[in-house]
């Protein structure tokens, strides 16, 4: 893991459980309390999604704004990446 937001000033902090989702089938290992984008950003994961013009996209504000950062969570679209918590199981796929 190369680098760790440890204490997010909306979501809280994070501690040292390790929680597995997978992403676009990938299995990801983070903290307990990561986001789904700092999970993924930690792990040099910065491309969440493309444009319909087939730009690359990503965390951009952080906190939940802008929606660039748009993410299939089990299933459920439109899920902001910057603001979900990961969970144990979670499916989470490119929107
Ligand atoms: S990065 Fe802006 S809403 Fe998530």
């Amino acid at each position: 893991m190369r680098s760790r937001l440890l204490d997010h000033p909306a979501l809280g902090p994070t501690d040292e459980r390790l929680v597995r989702f997978t992403f676009n089938g990938r299995i990801i290992e983070a903290r307990h309390g990561d986001s789904i984008a700092a999970a993924l950003l930690a792990i040099g994961i910065r491309v969440l999604r493309h444009s319909q013009r087939g730009e690359a996209r990503g965390l951009y504000c952080g906190v939940g704004h802008c929606y660039e950062c748009r993410v299939v969570v089990n299933g459920m679209s439109g899920s902001r990446a910057c603001l979900v918590l990961v969970c144990e199981g979670m499916r989470v796929e490119a929107d």
